[in-house]
């Protein structure tokens, strides 16, 4: 939002310092503005918030979960793309734990599973129990020198001596199937031979994949899921800038990596992401970034921008502004990126990220140019948020704490992102937020809220909301009237 102050500053004569307070931007934030109203064509429910999260890669609705150590882990990610959006695993971990839980993400709903989990002929049944138990599966192909030689089913072994060999007890006679079987015939010959796992063989008849019938039953239940060109869920995570090993190692899981850091409009920071940039296949997120002119080097200097991650300082744990006193809200942010993006005609998709608290926010967000926006409150209060749940008093909370809290900068690999220990700033804070229950009911709300707002806006897609949406600026008064007022709510008359 390229305006300036429209106040007159009395008293303030021309010069070089003095005009800093003429030339100050105001830095508006999402609760200054309101959308304006707009005629609408469609009912909120035929609105589409089908969206793009980076140059490539498209989502049917435009959410993306932090990578924060109490929103991201796999248990997020697959609920997050299940429903058609996106979540980013953390990185406050070892580089081996960070691939676990993208492999988690890969393998929970692929058609064909590539790294299947096998046993040879003479391995004990008490092994295969164990193998089953630790990977949660029912079923495991038999191999000897990368053949197929048999299948061992839960069946099989239900009541079996532990001590057996697999070859006493496997199937010999499998059904199997070749390279590039369709999903549908997939499925004919799943129930033609009632049976529940099809091994595929590659040309040398070697064991190349697996396809269960849970995979594809799960794939009929999720028609709206964020998929990668497999059919598996699609999945991000974060890496430091600077740690272009870690960059390797996910780049053999992940689709989408998002450089992780604070400010990246900084020299070495761009140094550091062009390395990672050359040696990836992955798409790169980069950010966070708040200004034009930081947008405006990225699209200049760097090759491979998949997108844009948006503000610094807005998110509800942060305290860098308090601290610092530097920052770009996010709805300010988005704003400047947004016109850099236009004007360079970059088609590089935004993500606004931070400070989202209700579904309006996001309508907002995507009217000042957003593609989607990244939300780390409103997800760790769920069910598949990896953070502690409290119960205080009957009620029910999360933990939830930013990555730059004193306590997530104990765990060493986030300390990188908000200061180094040397600083000794902590720039996040840590508490509880209350429980919400499933994502997917966190994510049906904020959908159903979102859609009401373009319909108010008369915007039928996110992309008529960038062209027709207009914003009021509003007073703290008008905010006041804006929300409920004047009425003591059940909750107050409870807190007594
Ligand atoms: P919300 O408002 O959804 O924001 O909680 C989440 C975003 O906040 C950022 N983040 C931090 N910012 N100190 C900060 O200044 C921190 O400790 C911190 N941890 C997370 C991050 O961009 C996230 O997506």
């Amino acid at each position: 939002m390229n305006q300036t102050h429209n106040l007159v500053v009395v008293g303030l004569s021309e010069g070089f310092f003095r005009d800093k307070f003429k030339k100050a931007m105001i830095a508006t934030t999402f609760r200054d503005v309101i959308l304006s109203l707009g005629r609408s064509e469609v009912e909120p429910e035929d609105v589409s918030v089908r969206t793009a999260v980076t140059k490539e890669r498209q989502m049917k609705i435009p959410f993306v979960s932090s990578p924060m150590d109490t929103v991201t882990e796999s248990e997020m990610a697959i609920a997050l793309a299940r429903h058609g959006g996106l979540g980013v695993l953390h990185r406050n971990c070892t580089v081996e734990e960070q691939c676990e839980m993208a492999k988690r993400v890969k393998k929970a709903e692929a058609l064909v599973i590539r790294d299947v989990v096998t046993v040879t002929p003479s391995t004990t049944i008490a092994e295969a129990l164990a193998l089953m138990q630790k990977h949660e599966i029912s079923g495991l192909p038999v191999v000897e020198k990368e053949r197929l030689v048999g299948i061992l089913t839960g069946r099989d072994v239900r009541f079996a001596d532990p001590s057996l060999n697999v070859e006493n007890l496997m199937t010999r006679k499998v059904i199997t199937a070749r390279e590039g079987i369709t999903i549908d015939d997939a499925k004919e010959l799943l129930h033609e031979h009632r049976i529940e796992k099809l091994p595929i063989i590659d040309v040398d008849e070697k064991l190349s994949g697996l396809i269960t019938i849970k995979d594809i039953i799960l794939r009929g239940r999720f028609p709206d899921a964020t998929r990668d060109d497999e059919g598996r869920l699609l999945c991000a995570a974060a890496t430091s800038p600077f740690d272009l090993h870690r960059a390797k190692e996910l780049d053999k899981h992940v689709d989408i990596l998002v450089i992780d850091v604070a400010h990246f409009h900084n020299v070495k920071v761009f140094e550091a992401t062009k390395k990672i940039m050359k040696d990836v296949n992955a798409e790169v997120v980069v950010g966070n970034i708040g200004t034009f002119k930081a947008a405006e080097e990225a699209i200049t200097k760097l090759d491979d921008v998949a997108a844009f991650r948006v503000g610094i300082g807005s998110g509800s744990i942060c305290s860098t502004t308090a601290v610092t006193r530097a920052g770009a809200p996010t709805l300010f942010a988005t704003c400047e990126v947004a016109d850099a993006v236009r004007q360079y005609r970059a088609g590089i998709p935004i993500i606004a990220d931070g400070g989202i608290k209700e579904a309006g926010d996001v309508a907002v967000a995507l009217a000042a140019g957003a593609s989607a926006v990244m939300i780390g409150n409103l997800f760790a209060r769920c069910k598949e948020a990896p953070g502690t749940l409290l119960t205080i008093g009957g009620r029910h909370y999360k933990q939830y704490r930013g990555m730059g809290s004193p306590s997530a900068r104990a765990k060493r690999y986030a300390i990188d992102r908000y200061s180094t220990p040397a600083k000794g700033l902590p720039e996040g804070v840590e508490g509880w937020v209350p429980y919400k229950g499933e994502t997917a009911l966190a994510l049906h709300e904020l959908l159903a809220g979102l859609k009401a707002a373009m319909g108010y806006a008369g915007a039928s897609s996110v992309s008529d909301l960038w062209e027709k949406a207009t914003f009021l600026m509003i007073s703290q008064y008008g905010e006041e009237e804006a929300s409920p007022h004047d009425i003591l709510l059940p909750s107050e008359t409870e807190r007594g």
